[in-house]
């Protein structure tokens, strides 16, 4: 869903599963699953093997990802020089496209750019990247990560000291009146969502936490929203 179509949702919480917990040999039909099982939108975890010591999607899958289902596709690029490959990931089908602060030199530029691919732009930050670092570029952002773990792998335990930067994070963007997501990747499942909620995140993302659940992705996504509304977070 292109930028200029896409309208910031700030009463409910979002459910971005990440697609690095699902069967890479059936990416498609994962995508098509999720659909049907109550996603908002479909987190891709893109990892170059230089920036984290994983492999996972490159443009090909993303274009893939995109004749799979018309939810929107949200590129979590965890790749250097992000810059080069934009435009690539935006033709592919990416509807938001998330670099990390940690390879940007010039993320004002970076975000920007995303912006003028009709692409929401977002910006990450590994736990050990003070939320401060972020505010001066919350205005070119439609969506701000805080890594919950250090990148590269699913099934790590949240680090629950990042909701600090979380709570900070969402302090600024109220601070400023903009309408930026505050998204939160790594670790997050039933048990910490409300956590999260409660700090001001209001977009989970959770590998497997869905696809590891013993109803499926369906009974994966139910159990989020349900943490977070039947503890009085909205949803
Ligand atoms: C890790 C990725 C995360 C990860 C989340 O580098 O950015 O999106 O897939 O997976 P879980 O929810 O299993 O921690
Ligand atoms: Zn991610």
């Amino acid at each position: 869903m292109p930028r200029s179509t896409w309208k910031p949702c700030r009463d409910a919480i979002r459910i971005a599963p990440s697609l690095l917990a699902a069967d890479f040999g059936h990416i498609a039909e994962a995508a098509h699953q999720l659909e049907e099982s109550g996603a908002d939108r479909i987190h891709v975890d893109v990892m170059d093997g230089v920036f984290v010591p994983n492999f996972t999607f490159g443009t090909d899958t993303v274009r893939v990802l995109r004749r799979a289902t018309s939810l929107p596709l949200e590129l979590h690029l965890m790749i250097v020089n992000p810059d080069a490959h934009l435009s690539t990931f935006a033709s592919a089908g990416a509807d938001a496209i998330t670099v990390h602060y940690e390879v940007c030199a010039n993320l004002h530029r970076t975000l920007a750019s995303i912006r003028t691919l009709d692409c929401r732009s977002g910006a990450a930050i590994n736990p050990s990247t003070p939320a401060g670092m972020l505010d001066d570029v919350l205005e070119l952002c439609d969506l701000a990560l805080v890594m919950t773990i250090d990148p590269g792998f699913g099934g790590q335990s949240l680090i629950p000291r990042t909701l600090h930067k979380v709570e900070q994070i969402r302090r600024e963007v109220e601070r400023q009146g903009l309408d930026t997501e505050v998204e939160v990747d790594g670790g997050v499942d039933a048990t910490n969502a409300k956590a999260c909620v409660d700090a001001g995140a209001d977009v989970l993302v959770a590998g497997t936490a869905v696809f590891g659940h013993k109803d499926g992705p369906r009974g994966g996504i139910a159990a989020l929203q349900r943490a977070v509304t039947a503890a009085g977070a909205t949803g």
